[in-house]
């Protein structure tokens, strides 16, 4: 069905989408673990697009216009985004100040608002959520600062993390990979990155991590063995809700059914087809081993998705350790006209982590890939004029 989107409010600006991308957090929509999809929503939060339409109150933006959409949407004026707390906006969600974070291509208590992996877009309170991309920065550069860069920098933010801290990363997804390149940015010594997927755990290496294979190795006792039995100054957690336990190593399989009630809780409803689509069978587990390895008194940012249900904290440790934990929603709107900078400046290039470009009318094959974490799938762009 051809659904063409309309203004709504003067503060919107029609976008022709230029590039999308695919992102973990649509698999948990998609398997289930991030529940309350209404049926006819467009996925996708990740979107660089050029302006159609611009609303009498979204000034500042001309037709025309190179832009980058920030995932999250926030209205600019509240007291939660002129704190740079965008995912907190008090206006966005049309669900309510308490409804919680307002983003494209999510389930009905995001809004729901219609996504990015389309050929055009309603974007509310565009001069906020649109920001002008300059010349040297490319479209499949830019992609990368729609969501998962802002997001993987927000984690190193929310981690603390400052000059020499030894830090680790769990799952190294491409949330994961970015929040390797931005701890190193903030001046991380070491970082230690875990995951069980060779190909990303290679991309880690190539950043200038120490990978830990978490299906040959204990990832709890490796790290306390690499830092002198001391545990990481800050852990940044890239997982989420759909964890995985290992499947062989050390540290072996969960016993069955381990983690049954956690998973009723997060996942009432699931959809898997053969391989596909399954959800994650461990929801605590990343961190659990987070709030192991990291040294007492330490921090913990968790910028993995849970949804609002899930009660799946290793709160002993925590309380036991004087350890911090901090987490949410990215406020992408607050750092991605930092992260355009370093990227025109050719600090970083962020599409060392892009690793499939396919058109949008070939996204479910795209998704399926990515849902089964085909070797060397790490980052899928969807190109809408393809
Ligand atoms: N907070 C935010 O604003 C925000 C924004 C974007 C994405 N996210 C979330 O970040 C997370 C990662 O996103 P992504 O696109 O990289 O997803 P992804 O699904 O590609 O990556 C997750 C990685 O975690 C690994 N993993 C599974 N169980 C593990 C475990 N026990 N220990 C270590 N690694 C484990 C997987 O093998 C996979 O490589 C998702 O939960 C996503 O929803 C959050
Ligand atoms: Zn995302
Ligand atoms: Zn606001």
């Amino acid at each position: 069905m051809y659904r063409s989107p309309r203004y709504k409010n003067l503060t919107d600006a029609i976008i022709r989408l230029t590039s999308s991308a695919i992102c973990g957090t649509d698999l948990h929509m998609v398997r289930g673990t991030l529940a309350g999809m209404e049926p006819g929503t467009i996925l996708g939060h990740e979107g660089v697009g050029i302006v159609e339409e611009v609303g009498r109150n979204a000034r500042g933006l001309n037709v025309g216009d190179r832009v980058v959409v920030g995932s999250t949407i926030g209205c600019g004026y509240c007291h939660y985004c002129r704190g740079g707390f965008y995912a907190q906006c008090d206006n966005a969600n049309p669900n309510g100040p308490q409804a919680g974070t307002a983003f494209f291509g999510g389930p009905q208590p995001t809004g729901p608002f219609d996504g990015l992996q389309a050929e055009y877009a309603r974007i509310p309170f565009a001069s906020v959520n649109c920001v002008k991309l300059p010349e040297q920065v490319s479209d499949e550069q830019a992609i990368m600062i729609s969501d998962i860069w802002p997001t993987g920098w927000f984690g190193a933010d929310l981690a603390e993390v400052s000059d020499g801290d030894t830090v680790a990363v769990f799952g190294c997804g491409p949330v994961g990979q970015f929040a390797i390149a931005s701890a190193f940015v903030m001046g991380a010594g070491q970082v230690f990155a875990v995951d069980k997927e060779e190909s990303r755990l290679e991309m880690a290496r190539a950043q200038g991590a120490q990978v830990i294979n978490y299906n040959e190795e204990d990832p709890v006792s490796t790290i306390m063995e690499l830092t002198g039995n001391i545990g990481v100054d800050r852990v940044i957690e890239a997982v989420g809700v759909d964890a995985e336990s290992p499947q062989s190593g050390p540290v072996g399989e969960v016993a069955e059914g381990q983690f049954q009630e956690e998973l009723d809780q997060v996942a009432p409803e699931t959809n898997p087809q053969g391989d596909l689509w399954v959800p994650g069978n461990a929801p605590p587990q990343s961190l659990v081993w987070s709030a192991m390895c990291v040294k007492k008194v330490g921090v913990i940012g968790v910028i993995g998705v849970f949804p609002p249900q899930a009660m799946v904290a290793p709160i002993g440790a925590v309380q036991q350790r004087n350890l911090t934990v901090r987490g949410g929603n990215a406020n992408h709107r607050k750092y991605i006209p930092q992260l355009v900078g370093l990227t025109a400046t050719g600090a970083i290039d962020p599409t060392e982590i892009l690793t499939q470009t396919e058109p949008v009318t070939g996204a479910i094959e795209a998704y399926e890939a990515f849902d089964q974490r085909r070797p060397g799938w790490i980052k899928v762009e969807l190109n809408p004029a393809a």
